[in-house]
C-alpha cells in the first residue's frame, strides 16, 4: 500500500455502533469472547457440535505434534452428509440450496433434496471409475452447479479434491496437477465470458497431455461448442453422471482425513499446496459463517461473489452454507455482463439479504457511478462483507451509503488460504465498526501484531500479524513439502511459536488491528494472490528478456498493479513489451498479466546482488527514489529514471 493510503486508513475515526434491532436479534453476542477466553477447547467443542458426528472425538485438539494439529482427534464424519444430507432428513429437503443464475439469465434453483440427488450420482460415478478415499481429483471448471456437485461428491468419496481457478493457464494447471499426482480432471467444454463461449477444454487438454497420473478427463457440457476428444480417456458428465443411482450411503472419515489441496503463491518457487482437513475445517467455515454473517437459514439469502477456484469460494460458497442449510445465490458470469447493474439486479431478483464481496469490485463500482446501484431496489439487504485486501475507508463508507442504504453492518473479514476461514473480522450486532479495520479476532481465535523480536506491540504500535494459538481450520501442511511448511510459517517466530502470516499491521489507541497488506514480495492483485517471483520467472522465459524485476504498485481499482522491469537481451527493442504482457498472461494466467512493463537498462541492486524492490516501487508510484546508500551501483537509479522519461 502507499504512504498516502496508509495515513489515511490510520486518521480514519469514524465508528457505526451496531443497530438495537440486529443486536437484539443477532446470532451471537459479547459474551462469546469471554466465553472462549475462558475455556477455549470447551467452546470449539460447543462449535463441533453444530456438525453431525458419526463417532465423537476422544480430545479436542492434540499440540503435541505442532505445528502439525490434530483437531477432534478419533472423531469422525462425513463432510458431503454434513453440507446435504442432514439439511433433507431434518425436514428441509425442499428448501434452496443453490439459487443458480448463469450469465446469460439461464436459471436453476436446486433444492436440498436435488442436491442429494445430485451429488450421490456423481459420487457414484466418481466411485465407478475405482477412485478410492485419499486419491486426488482436480478440478477446473466454470461457475456452474456442477462444480459443486464435483467438491461435495469428492468430500463424500474421501477423495481430495484440487481445484484450479478457470483463469489460470494450462502451465499452471499441468503444475497443480503434477504436484498432486491427480487421477480425474474434471473440467468442461467452454464458459461463458461477457456473452461469449471461451474455450476451457482446449485448455486442459494442453495441460494434461503429458500427466501421467491423468486416467480420465469429465466433461461437462456447457457451451455446446466443439472439442478434441481422446478415447478411452475422455468422458462426458452427462454420459457417466446422469444414469447413475441418485442414493448413496456416505461413509464416515476420520476427523483428519485431508479434505482438499489448494494451490497459493509463496515468495518463491511454485505455488505451494495448502492442505485442509475435514473435522476442524467444517467447524470453524460453519462457526465463522454463522456467527460473522448472523446467517438465518430460514429467512436470509446469501451470496458470495467468488469464484470456487479460490479459498474463499471453498469456504464460503460451498462448506460453510451449505453446512448451516443456507439458501444461496451463486452466479456465474462478470459483473458488467451484460451490463453494469448486474449484481444489483441479482440482489433485487434474488431479495438477497447478505451480501460478501472484495474491495476492488467495490471500488470497480465506485467508478461505474452511484447512479447505478441507484436504480434497483436494495432494500432486501442487511449485511455487507469485505475479504481479499484491505478496504480503504472511502470505499467502505461508499459500500455502506450506496449499497448498504446506510442501514447495513459491514464485516471486513481478514484471514486466508492458509487459515481456511474467518479470523479477524468484526462481530454483527456486537462490534462498533470502524472503515478500513478488520478490528478483533473472532472468539477462541488468537491473534496478535508483535515487533522484529516477536514482542507484542503496544497501542498505536505496527509491526506483523500472527496469530499465536492453534485453531480447527488451519492447514496441515503444505502438499508433499513439509520442510516448506515449516519454513514459511513457523520459523520466523520459532521460539514464541507463532504463525507467521506475513501481512504488516497495527494497533489503534483503542487496540483494535488496521490490516496493512503484505510483508513480503506476494502481490494482491483484485484480491488475487500473485508472487512477484512467479512472474518474474514466466518474463526471462521468453527468449527476449535478459532480466526482470516485479513489483506491485498501488492502483486506485486492483489494489496493487503488477509492474515489471525488464532487462532485454542484445538486439531486442522497447516494441516487444505487448509480447512480453500477453507471454506471461499465456504462462501463468491472465490475472498475471503485467499492468505496465517498463524497460530498462540496469536494475538496482545491493552488493549481494539482490534486488531492491523498494526502489523499483518508488519509480512505479511515481515517488522521489528513496535511500539508495546499500546499492552496489549508486548511480542505476538515475540511469533508469532517465531512461524512462525519455521513453515516455
Ligand atoms: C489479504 C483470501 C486486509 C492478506 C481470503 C492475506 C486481507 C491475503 C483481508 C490472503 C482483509 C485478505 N484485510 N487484507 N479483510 N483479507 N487479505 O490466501 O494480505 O487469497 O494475507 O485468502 O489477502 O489471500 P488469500
Amino acid at each position: 500500500m502507499t504512504t498516502d493510503s496508509l495515513s489515511n486508513l490510520m486518521d480514519e475515526r469514524r465508528t457505526f455502533a451496531p443497530e438495537s434491532g440486529f443486536a437484539a436479534a443477532a446470532n451471537v453476542d459479547a459474551g462469546w469472547y469471554a466465553a472462549a477466553d475462558a475455556d477455549r477447547e470447551g467452546f470449539w467443542a460447543a462449535q463441533a457440535r453444530r456438525l453431525s458426528w458419526a463417532s465423537e472425538w476422544s480430545n479436542v485438539l492434540d499440540w503435541s505434534d505442532a505445528p502439525v494439529a490434530k483437531w477432534f482427534v478419533g472423531g469422525k464424519l462425513n463432510v458431503a452428509y454434513n453440507c446435504v444430507d442432514r439439511h433433507v432428513e431434518a425436514g428441509h429437503g425442499d428448501r434452496v440450496a443453490i439459487q443458480w443464475e448463469g450469465e446469460s439469465g439461464d436459471a436453476r434453483a436446486i433444492t436440498y433434496a436435488d442436491l442429494r440427488r445430485e451429488v450421490s450420482k456423481t459420487a457414484n460415478a466418481l466411485a465407478s471409475l475405482g477412485l478410492r478415499a485419499g486419491d486426488r481429483v482436480a478440478i477446473q471448471l466454470p461457475m456452474i452447479p456442477e462444480a459443486i456437485f464435483a467438491m461435495l461428491a469428492c468430500a463424500r468419496l474421501g477423495l481430495v479434491h484440487s481445484v484450479v481457478f478457470g483463469g489460470f493457464s494450462p502451465t499452471a494447471l499441468r503444475s497443480r496437477v503434477d504436484d498432486a499426482q491427480a487421477r480425474l480432471l474434471i473440467t468442461s467444454d467452454g464458459q461463458f465470458r461477457r456473452g461469449k463461449a471461451a474455450p476451457m477444454k482446449a485448455n486442459t487438454d494442453e495441460a494434461v497431455a503429458d500427466c501421467a497420473s491423468i486416467e480420465h478427463v469429465l466433461v461437462v457440457r456447457r457451451t455446446g461448442s466443439t472439442v478434441e476428444w481422446t478415447e478411452g480417456r475422455d468422458l462426458w458428465w452427462h454420459d457417466l453422471v446422469d444414469g447413475q443411482s441418485d442414493t448413496h450411503e456416505p461413509e464416515a472419515f476420520d476427523a483428519e482425513h485431508p479434505l482438499f489441496i489448494l494451490y497459493t503463491s509463496g515468495t518463491t518457487g511454485n505455488p505451494k499446496g495448502i492442505l485442509h482437513t475435514s473435522g476442524g475445517y467444517l467447524t470453524q467455515v460453519a462457526y465463522t459463517h454463522h456467527a460473522v454473517f448472523d446467517l438465518k437459514p430460514e429467512s436470509d439469502v446469501y451470496w458470495c461473489t467468488a469464484d470456487i477456484g479460490w479459498v474463499t469460494g471453498h469456504s464460503y460458497i460451498v462448506y460453510g452454507p451449505l453446512a448451516n442449510g443456507a439458501t444461496q445465490v451463486v452466479y456465474e458470469g462478470t459483473p458488467d455482463s451484460p451490463h453494469q447493474g448486474r449484481h444489483f439486479e441479482i440482489i433485487q431478483k434474488y431479495g438477497v439479504t447478505i451480501y460478501y464481496t472484495a474491495p476492488t469490485l467495490i471500488r470497480t463500482f465506485m467508478k461505474w457511478g452511484d447512479e447505478i446501484p441507484a436504480g434497483y431496489d436494495l432494500s432486501s439487504l442487511r449485511l455487507l462483507g469485505s475479504v481479499g485486501e484491505p478496504i480503504n475507508p472511502e470505499a467502505w463508507i461508499w459500500y455502506r451509503k450506496h449499497i448498504g442504504g446506510d442501514r447495513c453492518p459491514i464485516v471486513d473479514t481478514w484471514w486466508q488460504t492458509e487459515t481456511g476461514a474467518i479470523m479477524i473480522s468484526p462481530l454483527p450486532g456486537v462490534t462498533s465498526t470502524k472503515p478500513g479495520s478488520a478490528q478483533r479476532p473472532l472468539p477462541g481465535i488468537g491473534a496478535r501484531v508483535v515487533d522484529d523480536a516477536g514482542v507484542e506491540v503496544g497501542p498505536g504500535g505496527g509491526g506483523y500479524l500472527v496469530l499465536d494459538k492453534p485453531w480447527p481450520s488451519m492447514l496441515r501442511g503444505i502438499w508433499g513439502d513439509e520442510e516448506r511448511f515449516r519454513e514459511t510459517y513457523w520459523s520466523r517466530f520459532a521460539d514464541e511459536g507463532f504463525y507467521f502470516a506475513g501481512d504488516g499491521a497495527k494497533y489503534d489507541a483503542d487496540g483494535d488491528i488496521w490490516l496493512l497488506g503484505r510483508v513480503d514480495d506476494v502481490m494482491n492483485v483484485s484480491g488475487h494472490r500473485i508472487s512477484t517471483t512467479e512472474v518474474e520467472s514466466a518474463l526471462v522465459s521468453h527468449p527476449s528478456v535478459a532480466e526482470a524485476a516485479v513489483v506491485g504498485a498501488a492502483d486506485p481499482t486492483t489494489g496493487q498493479g503488477i509492474v515489471a522491469f525488464v532487462i532485454l537481451r542484445g538486439g531486442q527493442d522497447a516494441s516487444v513489451v505487448g509480447v512480453l504482457r500477453d507471454h506471461v498472461a499465456k504462462e501463468i494466467g491472465p490475472i498475471a498479466k503485467p499492468r505496465q512493463v517498463l524497460v530498462v537498462p540496469e536494475l538496482p541492486k545491493t552488493r549481494s546482488g539482490k534486488i531492491m524492490r523498494r526502489l523499483l516501487r518508488d519509480i512505479a508510484e511515481n515517488r522521489a527514489v528513496g535511500d539508495t546508500t546499500t546499492l552496489a551501483d549508486s548511480s542505476v537509479m538515475a540511469l533508469i529514471s532517465s531512461g524512462l522519461n525519455t521513453a515516455s
